[in-house]
């Protein structure tokens, strides 16, 4: 049986990963910080739960890591002790994992972990491939030294993939989650200009991708986690609004934004024109290439 480890196997993204990987007939092990009984509640009861890595030689010997863990990057302003907490819980974690990945004695094939397109920074109109260097701001540095704490698992004989996830969207939680209910109250709008691109990808994508790249042992580097399709951020809201019967008339101006979130708000007011052309070249098919398509699969109609 196929051995799987998930760090960050309780988040959004991770207990989707879960179910796939048992529906797959995986062996799922995930790290987590939280009780045994509330990981096996959110990812199911089948599932191997570890707390420490100094667990990881009593497990059976690993095939693929998945490594997912981070604190949530938008809850609030980016204080310096939230900016250290964002940053230990991705770059020093990552170290904490691959030096604990070292002293195992036979090593994982592969090590598929997480970066963002934030790494990208600001970059207007700008389409930005794998190969598009990174950014300046806080995002884009949390996000190279993430990669680069997982660049030398190389050495260990095991192959890295890195995806630079965009926005993932499912009802079940993330952004679409928090949208719907202004938007079904008729209080949705375009954020700042409206004009910024957003990248986003479905959870079922961006899990099949995950997937895609485990199978795939040629495949190594960095793959954009993006549908083929960025939209304007105005674009986004006017089609959501839409499916949902609603009108999308109250903006939320960017002053506002840059008010309440600070730096932070460069996320959602910044602007990330990201295609997944690895991905593409690599085979990768897309259940839902289109905005269209991933609204009228997440949100029927009634
Ligand atoms: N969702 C998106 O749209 C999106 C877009 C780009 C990048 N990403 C990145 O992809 C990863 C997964 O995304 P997600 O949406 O599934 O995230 P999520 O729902 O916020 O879950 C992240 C997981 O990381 C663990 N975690 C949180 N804070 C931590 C900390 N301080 N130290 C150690 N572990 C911590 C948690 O696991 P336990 O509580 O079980 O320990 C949690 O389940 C994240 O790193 C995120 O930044 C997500």
């Amino acid at each position: 049986m196929t051995q799987i480890l998930i760090t960050g196997g309780t988040g959004f993204i991770g207990r989707r990963l879960c179910t796939l990987a048992q529906r797959r007939g995986m062996a799922v092990t995930v790290l987590s910080r939280q009780p045994t009984a509330t990981v096996q509640h959110i990812c199911g009861d089948k599932v191997n739960v570890i707390r420490s890595l100094n667990t990881l030689a009593s497990l059976p010997p690993i095939d693929h890591v998945i490594n997912l863990a981070g604190e949530p990057i938008l809850n609030g302003r980016w204080s310096t002790g939230r900016r250290q907490i964002l940053r230990d819980s991705r770059i020093e974690f990552t170290r904490q994992l691959l030096n604990a990945l070292s002293s195992l004695p036979t090593k994982p094939a592969s090590f598929i972990s997480g970066s963002a397109i934030g790494y990208y920074g600001d970059s207007g109109e700008t389409i930005c491939t794998e190969t598009k260097a990174a950014g300046a701001d806080f995002a884009a540095t949390l996000c190279r030294d993430w990669e680069r704490a997982a660049q030398p698992v190389g050495a260990l004989g095991t192959r890295l993939c890195i995806v630079r996830i965009g926005v993932v969207l499912d009802p079940s939680g993330g952004s679409l989650q928090k949208m719907l209910l202004p938007f079904k109250l008729g209080l949705g709008g375009r954020i700042g200009s409206g004009q910024q691109w957003f990248s986003w990808i479905s959870r079922e994508d961006i899990c099949s991708l995950i997937f895609f790249l485990l199978d795939n042992p040629a495949l190594r580097g960095v793959f954009n986690g993006t549908a083929p399709e960025p939209v304007r951020n105005a674009d986004f809201t006017q089609r959501l609004a839409a499916r949902l019967h609603r009108p999308a008339i109250m903006p939320m101006p960017a002053f506002a934004l840059k008010a309440a979130l600070g730096e932070a708000s460069g996320l959602l007011l910044g602007s990330q024109r990201v295609v997944p052309q690895a991905a593409q070249q690599a085979g990768f098919t897309f259940q839902h290439p289109t905005l269209d398509q991933a609204l009228d699969a997440m949100l029927p109609a009634d």
